[in-house]
């Protein structure tokens, strides 16, 4: 018998090729898109530049012969992962399935995984994770599980090193979902995508609760109540832009800097009407996305957790080309109060930007931490800290604008200068002080309240007298926690010139193993 032509050895290659991008088959392909998914390959492709993806691993098959499997042989195994370019920058990627075996994980389907995440260590490039699977692969029992551990190991040893992005575009559920968790953003889309440990079903079967699989880990479940999604997306295609969106920030890995970009000026970096968003009513709410709008790059803004503890609002954005994280007091929910929400999400972002060289700009206006029980009782002590730790390691250039209220614990947590802030600008309406007015009027002369003639007078002469000494930032100038005060108008442009200045900064934490953040 004659050995085969290289001619049928090519054609062979390219059988093999249309096989693999068959996946799990046309009828498969077409119930995916029913449900108003795209393809695994597809998403690839609208995430990548065109073109550029380079495929690894496409021939790949499992090992499994229990169960009938021994007759079932996908090329790939239901995940495709590669390599191609976002903008022109290196990333890797891998995109579950759902056509094959729903896009459940096998032994050689995390091989694959874990092989392009260590060459993304290797090379220096983020990991991202598109992700639609059914979890473990029943069929291969703990070979699977142990496949989903060998992907954990690496998401942690990469954290800190490369960005991970996970986007949930189907379902993520039991112990999957902790490689998503690991990783620094999870984005989901509506309607669509769910993130649970155990589904309805199990709720049902241990507490008796009804509740469907949206209610229990869709989208906005996570986005508003969980915090464990820190973007939502209506569709696959916008969940795709927002990753592209997201990694225009972030540097590649922790030894580079963030990419800069050009930005549009007339070399007038005035801008008057942030003073007119400020109330001159303490007590009066304004939004702070206002005052972040006036001071960065014309819609640079990039909202990362946007639903979840709106009391702080926290973002990507470029002021004068350069990428830096912001975070802010929000004084239009909950008078822009600290609770144990806003705290760990604070920390969570503050934390991403530190890894990755992002500098950091804290819009301060804040009475303080929030009192009561419940708070008190779930831990705001711990979880307060967790953000007054994560700025004070934080080593990046960090810049502070009081805007208006900085009071009490508060004052310090907010990126204060006793806690390595570099720079500490306050505008004239800056509030400094323990306590409001009021408070500390009746606090410190309870007495002589009491034992006046009219008490109600009284207390309001205090609280003048107080305001007239603390409720201004000159006290905190005069001492030198508060580098200037400055016209808000201005703002933008001291920015500009502050984060140019601190653009070499070089700053180290003791020698350790790692810090004992309180968890
Ligand atoms: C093998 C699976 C599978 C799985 C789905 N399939 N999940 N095959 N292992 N885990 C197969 C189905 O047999 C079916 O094959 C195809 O994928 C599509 O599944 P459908 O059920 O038809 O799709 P749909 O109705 O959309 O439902 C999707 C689903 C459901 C909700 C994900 O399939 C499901 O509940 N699957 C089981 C989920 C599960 O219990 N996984 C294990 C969790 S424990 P055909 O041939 O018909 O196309 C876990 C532990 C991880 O993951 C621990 C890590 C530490």
């Amino acid at each position: 018998m004659l050995s085969k032509t290289t001619s049928d050895k090519l054609q062979i290659l390219e059988q093999k090729n249309a096989e693999a991008l068959q996946g799990g088959g046309e009828k498969r392909i077409a119930s995916q898109h029913k449900k108003g998914k795209l393809t695994a390959r597809e998403r690839v492709e609208l995430l990548l530049d065109e073109g550029s993806f380079e495929e690894i691993g496409k021939f790949v098959m499992h090992r499994c012969k229990d169960f009938g499997l021994d007759k079932e042989y996908y090329l790939g195994d239901g995940v495709i992962t590669g390599y191609g370019t976002i903008s022109g920058r290196l990333v890797y990627v891998f995109a579950q399935d759902f056509t094959v075996f729903g896009g459940s994980l096998s032994e050689t389907y995390a091989e694959k995984i874990c092989k392009i995440m260590d060459m993304a260590m290797k090379n220096g490039a983020p990991v991202i994770g598109l992700n639609d699977s059914g979890g473990a692969r029943i069929q291969e029992g703990v070979n699977s599980l142990a496949g989903y551990a060998d992907i954990f190991y690496r998401n942690t040893l990469a954290s800190g090193v490369i960005p991970q992005i996970s986007a949930i575009m189907g379902p993520c559920a039991g112990g999957a979902v902790y490689s998503p968790a690991l990783t620094d953003f999870i984005m989901m889309v509506e309607n669509t995508s769910y993130m649970f440990v155990t589904g309805p079903n199990v709720v049902k079967t241990v507490t008796h609760e009804d509740v469907t699989s949206e209610e229990l880990g869709g989208a906005m479940t996570h986005a508003t109540k969980s915090g464990v999604t820190h973007f939502v997306s209506a569709n696959e295609v916008q969940c795709i832009n927002d990753i592209k969106r997201l990694f225009s920030y972030i540097p590649s890995n922790c030894e580079e800097q963030p990419p800069f970009a050009d930005y549009e000026s007339d070399g007038n970096e005035k801008r008057p009407e942030i003073t007119k968003i400020i109330p001159d009513n303490p007590n009066q709410p304004y939004d702070m996305r206002e005052i972040i709008e006036q001071i960065t790059d014309t819609d640079s803004f990039f909202e990362v957790h946007k639903n979840y503890a709106e009391n702080i609002v926290v973002g990507f954005a470029r002021i004068g080309g350069r990428s830096v994280g912001i975070v802010g007091n929000q004084p239009a929910v909950l008078a822009g109060v600290l609770d144990i929400n806003a705290s760990i999400k604070g920390a969570r972002f503050v934390r991403f930007c530190d890894c990755f060289n992002i500098p950091l700009l804290v819009l301060e206006d804040v009475p303080g931490f929030l009192p009561g029980t419940d708070q008190e009782w779930h831990g705001i002590i711990m979880h307060g800290a967790k953000l007054l730790y994560a700025l004070s390691e934080a080593t990046v250039p960090r810049i502070t604008v009081i805007t208006r209220k900085a009071y009490g614990g508060a004052y310090c947590v907010m990126n204060s200068k006793h806690i390595g802030a570099d720079m500490n600008y306050a505008f004239p309406t800056a509030e400094i002080a323990v306590m409001g007015a009021a408070g500390a009027a009746e606090i410190i002369f309870k007495r002589e309240i009491d034992a006046a003639e009219n008490p109600k007078a009284a207390l309001q002469e205090k609280v003048d007298d107080y305001t007239e000494k603390f409720a201004n930032p000159y006290k905190a100038a005069h001492r030198g926690y508060i580098d200037e005060v400055i016209d808000p108008a201005d703002t933008r442009a001291k920015l500009i010139k502050a984060f140019k200045m601190l653009e070499n900064k070089v700053d180290t934490l003791p020698r350790k193993k790692h810090g004992n953040i309180p968890l």
